[in-house]
């Protein structure tokens, strides 16, 4: 029997948290309005009354000054949702994930399978370091393999010269740590040969775009020097292999009964269906954009550079033969197991996007430490995301959730508000119709 605490119900698992934080486990949030959602945060504490009017208030949201801080030609901003994945446990401890998406389904579906692997224990998650690559193309080099070599052996000193041009991320524990070089192109008749170098670079709690660059740049005169070549691009790679992201969770089949599927049922279908697309890259393309539903929506929502991480993320799956999914999931005796293993770029300091107001609200929200537990969060995400896919997939179809959520969203459009919508829904859905014009006859009272 649920009974009600403060603005949610609650049920047996309510108030049950895997630390110190307040749970993530809110049930009937989805039920409640905006204002009473962001009332209970101030009452669980999770952020102040000030910061309940910014998300309340358009205008304050996202001020003009900001926006025409940021980019050129400003003549406006554009709102999306900003919402909360609830009910995600990972490496033990409580989250409530913000999420910035505009597709209905995203973040009720990722809620309820995070609700499921909590109820398994929650996901445990490996971050690498924070390493990302700076490359410095050379050409022109008498001898490529020579110079190559040259470079290697001056690693100390080229290391040295990087690190001399930010000390701020030197201070903070971060700086060039590594050199690699390759000779590419070298006997072809259609390419140039040229000398890569790679400066492996610990940024620490940024993403580390402006800061990887900087030094690419500035080490450029060194490497000329050394190689005896010219350089050409100086520039960081978006396929950061060295931040890896590793997720996983372990369901036992009974967790995942639902709608009249056995949880067996279920646990067989997800795992066919992460067969087909670990065989077929045609099906890899779109299992891989569920997961990323998730990880961009989070990524948006953190001010992060979502495009910088899909970039990474797709050519990781093609690194090696063939283009694979980023999340997979089989069967041990009576659990599912599903992991995920991606490079995440995410940084929790710095990037233009910092100044946007709401993100000091969603990270008081997110209640992180790092940029790797942000990393941490999202590869749950994106493996929640595609467990909820799956499932859906593979019982009923996702038709059905889509629709009865789109209808809020035509219900909403046509003007009904509070409580309306949820009414307006269920009888478009029942007709069958989900148009905006009969939500606007529904309203109308015919
Ligand atoms: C829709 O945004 C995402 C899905 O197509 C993902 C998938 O097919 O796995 C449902």
């Amino acid at each position: 029997m649920e009974k009600k605490v403060g603005l949610i119900e609650a049920d047996e698992d309510q108030g049950k948290c895997a630390n110190d934080r307040p749970s993530s486990r809110l049930p009937g949030y989805f039920k409640r309005s905006p204002k009473e959602r962001v009332a209970l945060l101030v009452e669980q504490g999770r952020i102040t009354a000030q910061d309940a009017e910014l998300l309340q208030s358009h205008a304050d949201s996202f001020p003009m000054s900001v926006a025409d801080s940021m980019i050129e030609n400003v003549i406006g901003t554009y709102g999306l949702p900003l919402a909360l994945g609830l009910n995600f446990v990972i490496n033990g401890r409580d989250y409530v994930v913000p999420m910035v998406v505009e597709e209905p389904s995203i973040v009720a579906a990722v809620s309820h399978t995070a609700r499921i692997v909590r109820d398994a224990g929650g996901f445990e998650v490996e971050t690498d370091p924070s390493l990302m690559i700076g490359q410095v193309q050379v050409v022109g080099c008498a001898d490529p393999e020579a110079a190559a070599e040259r470079l290697r052996q001056s690693a100390p000193k080229l290391i040295e010269a990087a690190n001399a041009l930010q000390p701020n991320l030197v201070a903070r524990g971060g700086g060039a740590r590594s050199i690699e070089v390759r000779v590419l192109g070298e006997g072809s008749s259609r390419y140039t040969t040229m000398v890569v170098l790679h400066l492996v670079i610990d940024t620490c709690d940024a993403m580390g775009a402006n800061l990887i660059n900087t030094m690419a740049e500035g080490i450029a005169p060194l490497v000329e020097e050394i190689s005896g070549g010219a350089v050409h691009l100086r520039i960081l790679s978006n396929l950061a292999d060295r931040r890896m992201v590793r997720a996983q969770c372990r369901i036992p089949h009974r967790l995942l009964a639902w709608r009249g599927f056995e949880g067996h049922r279920v646990a067989q279908g997800v795992a066919m269906a992460s067969e087909f697309a670990e065989l077929d890259p045609y099906r890899a393309a779109t299992h891989n954009k569920g997961v990323m539903n998730g990880i961009d929506a989070v990524a948006l929502a953190t001010g992060n550079d979502w495009r910088a991480i899909e970039a990474g993320a797709h050519a990781y799956c093609a690194m090696g033969q063939g283009y694979r999914p980023m999340a997979t999931w089989h069967n041990e005796g009576d659990a599912l197991v599903g992991r995920l293993e991606l490079p995440l770029q995410v940084g929790t300091v710095g990037g233009p996007i910092r100044l946007h107001p709401v993100l000091k609200v969603a990270y008081k929200l997110l209640d992180i430490e790092s940029a790797s537990e942000l990393g941490a969060v999202m590869g749950a995400v994106g493996l929640a995301q595609n467990l909820a896919a799956l499932k859906a997939l593979a019982t009923e179809g996702i038709q059905r959730g889509h629709m009865s959520l789109h209808a809020r969203s035509v219900a909403a459009t046509a003007g009904a508000r509070g409580d309306e919508i949820e009414r307006v829904a269920q009888q478009l859905i029942s007709e069958g119709e989900i148009k905006v014009h009969r939500a606007r006859q529904i309203l109308e009272g015919s």
